[in-house]
């Protein structure tokens, strides 16, 4: 897949002074009790928005929220989202009170909007084109504008009409943020400074297959943590208790470790493990847990989060390399008993003057609540997105963009 796309900075001036941009965010923030917990995503977009804004265009932002399916579901309205970016760009941002994106109301405020100006449209997602991709609703959408700016990173794996058929209709370049995300996770996968250690975890192998088998091609190291490790050490033929197992995948799990052999790259599982008589419920109630090695987990407990001697070998090689990759945390991280690991992981990423890259909205929360976020060279936007982009598959939303 091309990374090299063109983005806002490549324009001429002529191209945005004056000009109406239809610039697709993703603005897929997490909501409790209609308050925005995380506005990480808000904030990203923010550069690309003041640029076209500085740059005389008239901006007309676009964003899903949520899955309504089609459905106006008025709790998925992207009002509290305009809010919140008018508050941190100190400016008004427009947005109509009708709920269906393309409303008239919608349209004439897009009609009317001036150089300098910024508006959002509802929930794409309430519109049953947007998902289906459907070449009419990204006319429209389209029609509203002269230029289209994708920086929804976290939504660039998803072929729906304002991601993908929109570019049919309109000259298409990338923001900022996607600019970023491609510069940095691209080169580590095109042209990495080795060591390349790539840290994966998470709970279930299958989720994560092509992303094994594409990393396995291009890194020094594979560390494996979390729930996944046990069907990795299950096909080592140790006994794993009651831990999750995908039993389908031992096969797979066997494959791999051959492969990696083959290829001289270095795969590293967890040596020691924390177990537990049962998951904890609640997930962050108090839990009594012991520290066994990986090939000793007793047949009545299960393991839970990666034990200290694994701790320190995964910290070590995070430490040890020049670029690192993680995705996916290393235990039952929302139990403070069963975060251990993945902490240990995360300050491991922070203490290493590596190119560190995590991808993945659980090790990014984890990042950023430890307080680690400033001390990642890059923490990606995106969850699914930069699972797909690590598997190597070309994303529809950056596919469709203009190459340089
Ligand atoms: C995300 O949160 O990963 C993106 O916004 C995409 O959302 P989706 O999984 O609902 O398509």
């Amino acid at each position: 897949m091309n990374y090299n796309k063109k983005s806002v900075r490549d324009l001429a001036p002529a191209e945005l002074q004056g000009k109406k941009v239809l610039c697709r965010c993703d603005f897929n923030v997490p909501i409790k009790n209609g308050v925005i917990t995380s506005d990480v995503r808000i904030k990203a977009a923010l550069p690309t928005v003041k640029y076209l804004l500085e740059n005389g265009a008239a901006v007309i932002l676009c964003s899903h929220l949520g899955k309504p399916k089609g459905e106006i579901k008025p709790e998925l309205s992207l009002k509290i989202v305009a809010k919140r970016i008018s508050e941190l760009l100190g400016k008004e941002v427009k947005i109509a009170e009708a709920l269906e994106p393309l409303s008239d109301e919608a349209i004439e405020l897009a009609k009317a909007i001036r150089p300098g100006e910024v508006m959002l449209l509802e929930n794409l997602r309430f519109e049953k084109g947007e998902e289906k991709n459907d070449p009419a609703f990204a006319q429209k959408l389209a029609s509203l504008a002269n230029l289209y700016v994708s920086d929804a990173f976290g939504t660039v794996h998803r072929a729906h009409a304002s991601t993908a058929s929109v570019a049919d209709y309109l000259p298409a370049v990338c923001g900022f943020l996607i600019e970023k995300e491609l510069g940095v996770m691209g080169k580590a996968l095109a042209d990495p400074d080795r060591p390349f250690v790539a840290i994966l975890g998470g709970a279930k192998v299958s989720d994560k297959l092509n992303v094994i088998a594409n990393l396995l091609e291009k890194v020094d190291t594979l560390i494996i943590g979390g729930g996944m490790a046990y069907t990795f050490l299950a096909a080592k033929g140790y006994g794993v208790g009651g831990s999750l197992l995908d039993s389908e995948k031992i096969g797979y799990c066997k494959e791999m470790m051959d492969k990696a052999a083959a290829k001289g790259v270095q795969l590293l599982l967890p040596v020691d493990t924390v177990v537990a008589k049962a998951f904890p419920d609640p997930i962050d109630g108090p839990i009594e847990v012991k520290t066994v090695a990986a090939d000793a987990i007793p047949a009545d407990m299960q393991g839970l989060d990666i034990g200290e001697k694994t701790r320190e070998l995964f910290a070590a090689a995070a430490k040890s390399a020049k670029t690192v990759v993680w995705n996916g945390p290393m235990g039952v991280f929302e139990n403070p008993t069963l975060a251990q690991g993945t902490i240990a992981v995360a300050k491991g990423l922070a203490e290493s003057g590596a190119v560190t890259i995590v991808g993945g909205g659980d090790s990014a929360a984890a990042c950023e609540q430890l307080g680690f976020a400033e001390k990642i060279t890059h923490i990606s936007t995106g969850g699914g997105a930069s699972l797909e982009f690590l598997e190597g598959r070309e994303l529809p939303g950056i596919a469709c963009l203009q190459d340089k």
